[in-house]
């Protein structure tokens, strides 16, 4: 078992996380632990679940997965379970998967991850009703108004009673990545959308099941920049359209680099905004990639991921952030190597670079990294009212 829990069980951590902080653990070095004959001094935030730290501080932790592989890997499973208090399946929601032909559904590889849910108390996240890609080749973009209502309601209807998806990214990555490809130069939509689509789409998810959370998710918007000012202007024009919108899904694929910086100030005006328009931001697919110069180790690099999640995270938890996921948990399975979605040219036109490639908490091992103690730092400094896990 490459990850061992140590000293408490489950239902041990669940009560703990609700009474007391990992702060206040580390500090009673005293305490024995018969059990093992060790002291409490010896453990590390690597012996509390991730999803237990979050839980502390009111918030929750989770990450990616895949139906298949959660079939494949025990050990991948185990270590969801263990860390995680909530999932995003990384393609089972998608419109290509749910609804192959016309008209056709069918929820069996998402059905996996919500049972999985179920088993393990883990919140599900749904992503996403509305994107441009993963679709099937019947579908345009944008879909007609009539296949998105016959969409809609049936996948949402789907998970109307579930009693772990809690949440549903509405619309994915509507925002164009500059000017010259949108012919809406307010709101920035791709060609094509109309922002009344958009919230004929809010409206009628609402009307099927309105007591789930609805997010408008992106990516890019972590700074101020062009795209990030059209997709707050999106989300004001929603709010204002008297839209149900409980928050904005920031996906934070990010690139940190020696060479430029990251815009820490305009990041903080988006979470600004966002709290001023009672659209609460959470932190839907983070990942880290450092771009070059790379370093001259592994080791350094890792180093260099995890300082920048805990500079990240530290960020979102004073902007009140409450949910963080990120896109996958280990490095063994991130889209981030694929080959159809090598970021940047330094690393396409070098796979030796591959290896320098570790976004995530875990290894390729499921050992944890650097990162993961950040996140976990990050989340005992964060201040905030304890969960309960149920
Ligand atoms: C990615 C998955 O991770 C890949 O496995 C899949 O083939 C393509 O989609 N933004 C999103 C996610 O909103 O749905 C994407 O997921 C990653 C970028």
């Amino acid at each position: 078992m490459p990850y061992r829990r140590k000293f408490l069980t489950r239902a041990g951590y669940t009560t703990l996380s609700a009474l007391l902080t990992v702060g206040f653990l580390q500090k009673d070095k005293q305490k024995e632990d018969h059990s093992k004959n060790r002291t409490v001094a010896n453990y590390t935030n690597d012996d509390f679940p991730l999803r237990q730290l979050a839980a502390a501080k009111g918030k929750l932790y989770g990450a990616a997965i895949s139906h298949d592989i959660l079939l494949k890997e025990k050990d991948y499973a185990n270590l969801i379970a263990r860390e995680c208090s909530i999932v995003t399946p990384a393609g089972e929601l998608k419109w290509g998967a749910t609804e192959p032909q016309p008209g056709e559904f069918t929820f069996e590889s998402a059905d996996v991850i919500a049972d999985f849910c179920q088993k393990h108390n883990i919140e599900l996240h749904g992503h996403t009703l509305f994107w441009h890609m993963a679709n099937p080749d019947w579908l345009p973009y944008p879909p007609t108004l009539k296949m998105i209502e016959r969409h809609v309601k049936a996948v949402m209807g789907h998970y109307r009673e579930s009693k772990v998806l809690k949440s549903w990214d509405i619309a994915n990555e509507i925002i164009a990545d500059n000017e010259n490809e949108t012919d809406n130069p307010t709101y920035g939509l791709r060609k094509g959308v109309k922002p009344e689509l958009i919230r004929d789409l809010f409206l009628i998810a609402a009307s099927v099941d309105n007591s789930k959370k609805f997010y408008l998710n992106d990516f890019g918007i972590e700074g101020a920049t062009w795209k990030s000012d059209r997709f707050l202007k999106m989300v004001e024009y929603l709010k204002n359209s008297g839209v149900k919108i409980d928050g904005a899904g920031i996906q934070s694929h990010l690139w940190f680099s020696t060479a430029y910086s990251f815009d820490e100030k305009g990041f903080n005006s988006v979470l600004k905004r966002l709290n001023d328009l009672e659209v609460k931001p959470i932190i839907t697919e983070l990942d880290i990639v450092i771009d070059a110069p790379l370093p001259d180790s592994i080791k350094k690099l890792d180093q260099m991921v995890a300082d920048s999640y805990k500079r990240y995270l530290d960020l979102c938890f004073a902007a009140k952030v409450d949910t963080v996921i990120t896109w996958g948990l280990t490095d063994r399975h991130s889209w981030i190597r694929h080959p159809d979605w090598m970021p940047r040219k330094t690393f396409r036109e070098n796979p030796n670079l591959w290896k320098f490639l570790r976004p995530l908490p875990f290894d390729e091992n499921l050992k944890p990294k650097s990162a993961r103690n950040a996140i976990a730092q990050a989340f005992g400094q964060a201040t905030s009212t304890p969960i309960r896990l149920g």
